[in-house]
Parts: C-alpha cells; structure tokens; sequence
C-alpha cells in the first residue's frame, strides 16, 4: 500500500465513522426531532475545540449475529474539548447505532474519558440517548454500566458531572444521570425510568404513557430526578453551558471571575417596600434575589420543584455564589420534606465545589402533618441542617422576615457555622409565630378572661413586640447586624470580599453519616 493509498484508508475509515449507523438512520433520529451524537458536540464545544477518543473501537461479541454488524465508535462518541474556553471532557451516546445501547466496549470509552477527566481536574458531560444495556451482550453489559457507576461515585466531589437526557434512559442505566450532580432534560423526547410503561402495567396494572411516568416535566415537577428542562435539544446544549461557567473546573479551584465594574451606587432602595406590610402576605422571594445579585445572573436549578424554596447561581460582583431561600410565594415558604432535600443536595454541590452560600429566609416552620411525618420529616429535614452545618465554604445569611422554630435554626444560622448574619428590621426571629405562642403560653388566662379574644389579642401583641422582631437575636449577637433593606446588596459585597480567604478544618474522618 502506498502512502497515498494509507491516507485515503485512514480519510474512509473517518467517514465511515462520521456516518454512525448510517444515512437511514441519521434521518430517523432527525424526524424525531432529535440531533446526532456528533451535531450535538458541536453545537456544546468551541468550535474546532474537539478531540475524538477511540473512533475505531468496535464491539468484541459474537453472540447473536452481532459479528457481522460492526459500527467504528460502538455507538457512543467520546473526547475532549473546550467550552469557554475551559476543558472538558465529553461521551454522547450515538442512537443510530445499536440504539445507542451500551456495550462492553462502549463503556470502556466512557471510562476511558472519566479516568481522564479525574486525573486532569475537569468536568464531564454526558449526552445520553440510549436503548439501555446492548441486550445481545449480556452481563458483560451490566458490568460495563457499573464501571461507570463506580467512576461517578469516585469523581463525585472531585470534578463536576452533568447530564443531559436527550432520548430514552431506562433501567439501571438511570443511576449514572443520577449520581452525576445535575441532570438535563428535553421536554417530549427524553425520558428516564427503571421500568417501562409496559413492565408497569404488567406488575401493577397501571395504564400511564412513557411520557407521564418519566419524562422532562414528570422529573422536573414530581420527582425531582431532573434540575433543569428545555424545550429543544439546542436550549438543553445552551443552559449546560451556561451551567457551567458558574462553577469550577475541580474541587481544588474556584468558579471563574467575571469583570465587575462597581456601579455608581449599591444600594437597592426598592428592597425597602418588598415587603407587604402585613406578615402573613406572599411575596415573591426572586424578585429579592433579582435586587441583590448582579443584573440578570440568577440561574435557578430545580425550578419546578419543592417551589417552597428557591435554589440557584448567580453573580455577586462578578464572583459565583450558591443561594438557598424561603419563598413565601408558595405554601407560605415552608419547610418539608422534598424542600428540605432539594435545598441540602444544592448546598452540598456547592460546598464541594467552593461556591459561597446565601441564606435568605422567610420561614414560618417546617409542615406539620401525619403525610410529613410518616414519610419521615424528621429524617429528610436534618438532611438540610447536616449539610448546611457542615459546608466550611463563606456562608452568609439574611433574615428578611419569619425565621420560626427549628427552621430558624436550620436556615444556616449563626449557631450552625453561619459568617456573617443579618437581619432586616421586618425580621421575626422566636421559637413561633404571635398567635401560635400566645395560645400556648396564656392559654388559661386567655380562657378565663371577659373577653378572651380581645385578651388574645392583647398577648400577640405583646409576644409581637417582645420577640418579633431581630433585636432579642441582634442582643445575644446570633445576628450581627440588622440592616435596612436596601443595604443588602453593599453588605454582602463586603462580607463575601471578607471571607474570600476563608479556611475551615474539619475533624478529622473518614466520611461524615449524613441522614439518607
Ligand atoms: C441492543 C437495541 C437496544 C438494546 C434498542 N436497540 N435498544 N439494541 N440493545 N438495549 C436497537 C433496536 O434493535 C433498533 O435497531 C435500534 O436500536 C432502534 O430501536 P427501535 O426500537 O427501533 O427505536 P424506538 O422505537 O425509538 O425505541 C427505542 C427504545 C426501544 C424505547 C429504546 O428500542 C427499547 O425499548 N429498547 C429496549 C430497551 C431495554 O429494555 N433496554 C434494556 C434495559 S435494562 P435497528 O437495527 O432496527 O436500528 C438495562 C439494564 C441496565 O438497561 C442495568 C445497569 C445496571
């Protein structure tokens, strides 16, 4: 063979892999509405930024007819590039190939990627779109999902992992999207479960569509499997990106600095008249954290669900930072159980990954109730006030209004570990609301008296001026200042620039128990 003729092998080999499972079925996935593994590459990556791993790998079986059906890459396509201008390392299943079902082979590339990733300090991401295990291989397919498994667990902590479901992604096959920290979804195209609507009705007799029982908005709203959906595949490539330069490359660095230029004035007067001025009124926790951080930069994760508390990004300064907030939008603000989890997962990703925390509260307490209790409120809320206790990253709290009971507490205070803690004049900080304390605690005179509400009355407004307000806590110094609402903006500025040096040893221990 000549060296022309060595070339021109190598350049048929390449387009031959360029085809997938071929032009037949590159045209099927695109009248689905879904984009090729590589399309979606480029569209993720700098362009030009991209390298290809393991292009010619080819499956090993032999079983089933599958020795004369051979595709270069085994359906799924891996490497590295830039986003950003950051690296990262990538695998996008390939559904023209085999349905983009995983093989041996298949996830040593996946592997391969990971290791790298992990010896080189930077994230991974995965574009899922896979028929499950390569049915025809058997065990040696199963062995190669929890090859991976254990790399997500390793990794876990040390470098980002992002899905995006962008196709099916079913069986065990969802642990992997499960234990990465956040997971992607396209609305009508995805979906996520570990049995199918056919196994479903078979075993319980319930009729529900692949759409109802794990797609984009079920993960979204119900159970919370997914952080984010979008409605196209471009969307879902866009806000991975954009996830992305809110966080670091590794657990070792920092989230990147953006160019700040200080505006003429910090202070943000209309924070002064948020708030409405009767206590027991909504409002919309967002709009406070719009006025706060630098315009536009709020990225919120899990938006759809557990909506009684608001998690997400955003820039403060130009520096990345964590928020936690009550919203008293949506049942009062309350604290139960899916909130509870949601706001600990968040607080846990972004105290591995060295993003400071904002607490914002506006709490009445944690939901009563035999549904809250038996599914184990007691176990699922201290998964908040363990991960909150244990973040060592700068963490700062705002108290803009209830702040009751054990949510107080929880809600990163002083005593948990909190940096700098404030409170606005509107603040409430006791053990529970006027009404509720002044029926407990005066319940025989109330009882007794002439007229027993207006005696009521009488209490509330006496526990009201006592304890409903910051200044018992301001005394005893668990709030180190109380602010005027409008100051917010400038506090946390110079509270987070103070704590930029922060260094917290923790004891020493293999791992912590968190409550799971
Ligand atoms: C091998 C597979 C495959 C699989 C699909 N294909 N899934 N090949 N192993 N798991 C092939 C099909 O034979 C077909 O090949 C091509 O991919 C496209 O599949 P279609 O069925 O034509 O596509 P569609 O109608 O879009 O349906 C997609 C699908 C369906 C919903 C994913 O294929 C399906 O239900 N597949 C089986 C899913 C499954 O049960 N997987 C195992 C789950 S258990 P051709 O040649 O026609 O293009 C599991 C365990 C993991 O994954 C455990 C980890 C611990």
């Amino acid at each position: 063979m000549t060296q022309e003729e060595k070339f021109k092998l190598l350049s048929e080999k390449i387009q031959e892999a360029a085809l997938g499972g071929g032009v037949k079925r590159i045209q099927s996935q695109h009248s689905k509405g879904k984009l090729t593994a590589r399309e979606r590459i480029e569209l993720l990556l700098d362009k030009g930024s991209f390298e290809e791993t393991g292009m010619f790998v080819t499956h090993r079986s032999s079983d089933f007819g599958l020795e004369n059906e051979k595709y270069l890459g085994d359906g799924v396509v891996t490497g590295f590039g830039t986003i950003h201008g950051r690296h990262v390392y990538v695998f996008s299943q390939d559904f023209t190939v085999f349905g983009g079902s995983l093989s041996e082979t298949h996830a040593e590339k996946i592997c391969k990627i990971m290791d790298m990733a992990m010896k080189t300090g930077s994230p991974v991401i995965g574009l899922n779109d896979s028929g499950g295990a390569r049915i025809q291989e058997g065990v040696v397919s199963l062995g190669g999902y929890a090859d991976i498994f254990y790399r997500n667990v390793q990794s876990s902590g040390v470098i980002p992992q992002i899905s995006a479901i962008m196709g099916p992604c079913a069986g065990g096959a969802v642990y992997s999207p499960a234990m990465t920290d956040f997971t992607f979804m396209v609305e009508h195209t995805s979906y996520m479960f570990v049995t199918g609507p056919n196994v479903v009705k078979t075993v319980t007799h319930e009729e529900v569509t692949a759409e109802e029982l794990g797609g984009a908005h079920t993960h979204a709203s119900k159970s919370g499997v997914t952080h984010f959906t979008a409605r196209n595949e471009l969307e879902c490539i866009e806000m991975v990106k954009q996830l992305l330069s809110y966080i670091p490359q590794n657990c070792e660095e920092q989230a990147p600095v953006y160019p700040y230029k200080s505006e003429d004035t910090e202070l943000r007067p209309a924070l002064n008249t948020l708030l409405p001025t009767n206590p027991n009124q909504p409002y919309d926790m967002r709009d406070v954290i719009g006025h706060i951080v630098d315009k536009e930069t709020f990225f919120e994760v899990h938006k759809e669900y557990a909506e009684n508390i608001v998690v997400g990004f955003a820039l403060l300064g130009g520096r990345s930072i964590g928020i936690v907030a009550n919203q008293p939008a949506f049942l009062a603000g309350v604290l139960d159980i899916n909130s509870s989890v949601k706001a600990a997962r968040f607080t846990r990703f972004c105290d591995a990954f060295n993003v400071p925390l904002l607490v914002l509260v506006d709490v009445p307490g944690f939901l009563p109730g035999t549904d809250q209790e038996w599914n184990g409120i007691i176990r699922h809320g201290s998964k908040l006030l363990y991960a909150l206790s244990e973040a060592t990253v700068p963490k700062v709290t705002v108290i803009t209004r209830k702040a009751y009971g054990g949510a107080y507490d929880v809600m990163n205070s002083k005593h948990i570990g909190a940096d700098m803690n404030f409170a606005w004049p509107s603040a409430e900080i006791a053990v529970m609301g006027p009404k509720g304390a002044a029926e407990i605690i005066f319940k025989e005179e109330i009882k007794n008296a002439e007229n027993p509400e207006e005696k009521l009355q009488e209490k509330v407004d006496d526990y009201t001026q006592t304890f409903a307000n910051p200044y018992r806590a301001a005394a005893r110094g668990f709030i180190d200042e109380v602010i005027i609402p409008e100051q917010t903006r400038i506090k946390l500025l110079k509270s987070f620039k103070m704590l930029e040096n922060k260094v917290v040893k923790l004891p020493k221990k293999k791992h912590g128990n968190i409550p799971l």
